[in-house]
């Protein structure tokens, strides 16, 4: 709780007057800075800018939104059709952000930026919603303590702040890290639950090379300033895996640390990752080529893929491998003829020969066994 607490007055403070160190140097695009008031690009906390990964329609929810940036840069790329929610738990940034709201709608064209108030480990909770209802029946015992906690979840089941499978692009700046340890992998999965299938992850933030020990994390500075908190750098991609996303990469990868503490480097990534989609995996003939330069490599969903071989894939696997950021690195061979859609249940790295791609008129094809 009092690692909360120092998060809360830090960036109160932060929202009040520039803090310098809070934020590492960023190379923003500065075509995108240029419609953006001075006081926000001045009270930027961030250590990445996974604005880079919004694409034109995007529904984009920014985690931790503080004052705006990110969630202004993105309003600009998404375009008429896209929307952007920034979510932040502190009032004083919120009230920062929204200042400029009226100001940043006019010079887009339309208001596609909302700030809503809650915590990024509970995407379902909306907290203004909290403060209406405590002010409108304050917590005096127990008893009405049991009531608002049922209130709570009945608001986040019927009109959950952020909803299921609504967001095509999750993003967030050096927020992550500041996040109590015993809700970082609620948090995580709260990303995954709201994205939707076939959605993204790009998530700018603090990483470690060692595990923190724990007197570091109970350092009210430390944490508060983005540093103690930080996932060591293996156990954030694995975080990300074990909630089912896919694809999970660092794409950006400071190599100059931003912190040492006690010989422990910190510094700034930028992770990618993939939520599935939910369709069953039909295999309909279509096949993949590694082109290397590995002699063979493994996604996230245990399949393996050696270099130059024909390895045959289901039809979501297939349009995986063969868009976004596996594309470069695979061939995608479409069989001439597609087959009547089997479930797939063939081991990881089956081999499906030229011949049977090439359609059953094919002299000498051989054939892979269906087996269901
Ligand atoms: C380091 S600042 C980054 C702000 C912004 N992303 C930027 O690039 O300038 C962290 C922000 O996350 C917010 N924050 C921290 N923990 C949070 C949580 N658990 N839920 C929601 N917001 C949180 C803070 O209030 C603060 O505005």
């Amino acid at each position: 709780m009092a690692l909360e607490h120092s998060v809360l007055d830090r960036y109160s403070e932060g929202a009040e007057s520039r803090q310098p160190d809070l934020c590492c140097p960023v190379d923003y695009d500065a075509s995108l800075l240029a419609l953006l008031p001075q006081e926000i690009i001045e009270k930027d906390y961030g250590c990445g800018d996974p604005s880079r990964y919004v694409r034109e329609g995007d529904t984009v929810l920014d985690l931790g939104s503080g004052s705006g940036k990110i969630c202004y840069m993105a309003a600009q790329l998404v375009g008429e059709q896209g929307y952007v929610i920034g979510i932040d738990m502190n009032d004083d940034m919120l009230d920062l952000a929204k200042k400029y709201q009226v100001e940043m709608a006019e010079k887009l064209g339309s208001n596609r930026v909302e700030f809503v108030k809650g915590l990024i480990q509970d995407l379902a909770v909306d907290l203004a919603a909290v403060d209406e209802q405590l002010s409108k029946t304050p917590v005096s015992d127990a008893d009405a303590l049991l009531r608002l906690q049922t209130w709570q979840q009945t608001q986040a089941i019927t009109s959950p702040l952020i909803k299921n499978n609504s967001i095509d692009l999750v993003v967030s700046n050096c927020v992550l890290n500041l996040v109590q340890d015993s809700d970082k992998t609620k948090m995580i999965d709260e990303i995954f639950r709201v994205i939707k299938p076939g959605g993204r992850v790009a998530i700018s933030d603090i990483i470690s090379d060692e595990l923190v020990p724990d007197h570091l994390k109970a350092d009210p500075t430390l944490w508060s300033g983005c540093i103690s908190g930080a996932l060591q750098e293996q156990k954030m991609l694995d975080a990300f895996v074990k909630a089912g996303f896919v694809a999970v990469a660092y794409d950006k990868w400071e190599a100059e640390p931003w912190q040492v503490v006690e010989a422990i480097e910190f510094r700034s990534v930028t992770i990618t990752a993939i939520k599935p989609q939910d369709e069953s995996c039909l295999d309909v003939g279509h096949a993949v080529i590694y082109r290397g330069p590995y002699s063979e490599v493994y996604d996230d969903e245990g399949h393996v893929y050696p270099r130059g071989q024909r390895i045959a894939t289901c039809a979501r696997s297939f349009d995986l491998m063969t868009s976004g950021v596996y594309k470069d690195d695979f061939i995608g061979i479409t069989p001439a003829e597609l087959k009547p859609a089997v479930n797939w249940c063939k081991p990881a790295g089956t081999i499906r020969p030229a011949g049977e791609t090439k359609g059953a008129s094919h002299t000498g094809m051989e054939s892979v066994e269906n087996c269901c």
